[in-house]
């Protein structure tokens, strides 16, 4: 049977706890038999990997940072996003725009109006394909919620920091408000999970609520 293609985004702040869920619902997509394209942002591409690299270790003013992010996502889009989609692959990707808003404008306080000329620019869909507001976004962004003071906690010591990850607790502080600003403008698309419960309880909730979308079968369950 041919199937839809499902594009689902990952957010939170730097020790949300992010990637074993990940791994955990790829795992149980691929149970039932679908293809499954696992990705991140930035990256994801050759060329983005490199842009990420960029990003995430060298010096660089908030416009250059952004022009930097939507170039990788554009690669991204271009080159593994809408193929897998158009495939009818399940995509899973670590990060998506919401990070930018969240990060660029509400962490580095950078022009939201500027963010969102980028987005429309290279957010395009590919022609035949309709979305609501014209643009490509995530069917479904998991948004793992974590209070900052406990995530600097996790993050302490784990490996040496990027520019985002040095960053202190009132920077992450505003991504979370950026997120919560993004989840409140599209309610229908966020999945805000309380990433403060153990990683079995966080599963579970993220299992069930793909399992009411109708998207995996209760059996799929697995572990986190
Ligand atoms: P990761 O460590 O979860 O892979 O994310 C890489 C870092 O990049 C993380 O600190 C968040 C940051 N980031 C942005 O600042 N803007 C973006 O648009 C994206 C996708 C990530």
């Amino acid at each position: 049977m041919a199937h839809t293609g499902l594009f689902i985004s990952f957010e939170g702040i730097d020790g949300a706890g992010k990637s074993t869920h990940i791994d955990g619902l790829a795992a149980a997509f691929k149970a039932q038999g679908r293809t499954v394209t696992l990705t991140r942002e930035p990256g994801g591409t050759p060329l983005a990997e490199k842009l990420r690299d960029m990003v995430l270790h060298d010096a660089m003013d908030a416009l250059t940072e952004a022009l930097l992010i939507f170039a990788a996502r554009r690669d991204h889009l271009q080159q593994v996003i809408e193929p897998a989609l158009a495939r009818g692959e399940v995509v899973l990707c670590d990060r998506f725009t919401d990070a930018t808003f969240a990060y660029q404008g509400s962490g580095r306080g950078f022009d939201l109006a500027v963010l969102k000329q980028l987005e429309a620019w290279v957010q395009t869909l590919p022609a035949g394909v309709s979305a609501p507001n014209g643009l490509r976004q995530p069917d479904v962004t998991v948004w793992f919620e974590l209070d900052p003071q406990i995530a600097a906690v996790r993050l302490a010591g784990a490996r040496v920091p990027d520019r985002f990850e040095s960053q202190p607790v009132d920077f992450f502080q505003k991504v979370s408000d950026g997120y919560a600003q993004r989840a409140q403008a599209d309610v229908q698309r966020f999945v805000r999970l309380d990433a403060a419960q153990t990683r079995e309880v966080v599963w579970q909730q993220l299992h069930h609520h793909f399992v009411q979308r109708g998207w995996l079968k209760a059996s799929s369950h697995g572990n986190a």
